[in-house]
């Protein structure tokens, strides 16, 4: 017994002279156990009585997209689905072209379009067809979308001409399906093209600390759920994602590269290190400071002279700003944040020039209002064109909506 033994076989008969070797296949198919139920085409009738096929299959033979009874019984779709491969013998020229154009106005392309299962075809024509330059385009597109062939040999041809055209023997056919339902047969659902595919993104995420001594350190409330839903919504568009994150206590979402820093000038330093990219949206709350000299040990209380201890602090970088004005290696886009208490849109426009940005996201912060910590967000989307108020979102949601517009401004890959 073969490991095609009890699998299922749906035949598409086209309608050219090898026909009545379809027949003879259909024996060759059942002697090896594999059962197989036969669909034709109109012109396939033409030359081979269903009938036969029908009484060597041992089924009933399908033919008619809209017959009330076959979609009753059975829909084209299950009709397909219930093969484990399906055989396309003798695979004509016109076949072929709407095999390779997805093309569905009978029965077999309809099968042929919408099976989830592996295709072996076995063409048969006349040999200036089969080396016409559009039957040439079509088996280069078949054969690219995964399909196998099996022939067409060489030989002398119903029209007595010779050459390649000729379909392959019966026995060979059967051998090639044996061979094909020995392996995996199903096929993956096509991989939809995501809108961020091909495209890289950093994402600065969470809060800086800034050291005082070994333990202590200057902080700020962020929570990192926005940086990391943007990170996350990037990476499901399809995007390559870095996400430089502060200690922001939140796991590392999945599918993507995160950098751990703690301090602004080690953020900027692995934002450098993972450029170049698309696009770089920056919603770590940097701390705009930084201790001067932070102690190497634990400072004590009135130990050596002043208590308390005076701090120094000196600026940090401003990381949206060097790589929004970046002179060469600028991301395509970038994208800021800012919390604004007044003057919203003003300021948001003000702080976009300053800091080279394509986008600010502005949050409103003032009475009764949170940026930090909560599980929502109302911001302002301020660009060159004027500002957009969004309403008030969960931060998921808003980041998907962020993502969107990213996808939107950076257009199809080129
Ligand atoms: N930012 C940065 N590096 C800094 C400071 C801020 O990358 N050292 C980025 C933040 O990630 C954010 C934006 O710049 O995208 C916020 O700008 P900022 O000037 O800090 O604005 P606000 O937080 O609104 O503060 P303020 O206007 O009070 O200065």
């Amino acid at each position: 017994m073969s490991g095609a033994s009890g699998k299922r076989v749906l035949l598409v008969v086209g309608g050219g002279v090898a026909a009545y070797k379809a027949l003879e296949l259909i024996r060759r198919l059942r002697e090896r156990a594999v059962a197989v139920r036969v669909v034709m085409t109109r012109a396939a009738a033409e030359f081979v009585a269903p009938l036969s096929a029908a009484s060597l299959s041992g089924d009933k033979v399908y033919s008619d997209l809209f017959s009330l009874t076959d979609e009753a019984e059975m829909g084209h779709i299950e009709l397909s689905r219930a093969a484990d491969l399906l055989v396309v013998a003798p695979a004509t020229a016109d076949l072929l072209a709407k095999m390779a154009h997805g093309h569905a106005g009978d029965l077999a392309s309809t099968l042929l379009l919408a099976t989830d299962k592996k295709i072996l075809v076995a063409p048969a024509m006349n040999l200036r067809m089969w080396l016409a330059p559009a039957t040439r385009r079509n088996v280069e597109t078949l054969r690219a979308d995964g399909i196998a062939f099996v022939g067409p040999r060489e030989g002398e041809m119903a029209c007595g001409e010779f050459g390649p055209g000729r379909m392959a023997e019966p026995d060979e056919i059967a051998e090639a399906v044996v061979e094909l339902l020995a392996g995996e047969t199903s096929l993956p659902l096509p991989t939809q093209a995501k809108p961020l595919s091909g495209r890289r993104a950093i994402v600065t995420s969470g809060p800086t600390h800034e050291p005082i001594d070994p333990v202590r350190f200057i902080a700020n409330r962020s929570s990192g759920r926005q940086g990391h839903a943007i990170a996350q919504a990037l990476r499901e568009a399809g995007a390559e994602v870095v996400l430089v994150s502060g200690p922001a206590g939140l796991p590392d979402p999945a599918g993507l590269e995160t950098v751990h820093v703690e301090t602004a000038l080690q953020m900027e330093a692995a934002v450098a290190r993972a450029l170049p990219a698309d696009v770089f949206v920056a919603a770590a709350a940097v701390a705009d400071w930084r201790v001067a000299a932070p102690a190497g040990h634990k400072l004590k209380k009135s130990a050596d002279g002043a208590d308390p201890p005076p701090l120094e602090l000196v600026r940090n970088p401003d990381i949206l700003a060097g790589v929004g004005l970046r002179a060469s290696g600028r991301p395509k886009l970038v994208v800021g944040f800012a919390a604004e208490t007044e003057r919203l849109v003003e300021n948001a426009q003000k702080k976009r020039a300053a800091k080279g940005c394509d986008l600010i996201v502005a949050n409103h912060v003032g009475e009764g209002a949170r940026v930090f910590g909560g599980a929502r967000n109302e911001v302002s989307l301020v660009c060159a064109e004027g500002v957009e108020d969004w309403p008030e979102l969960d931060k998921g949601e808003l980041a998907r909506r962020l993502v969107a517009e990213i996808a939107r401004r950076l257009g199809p890959r080129a």
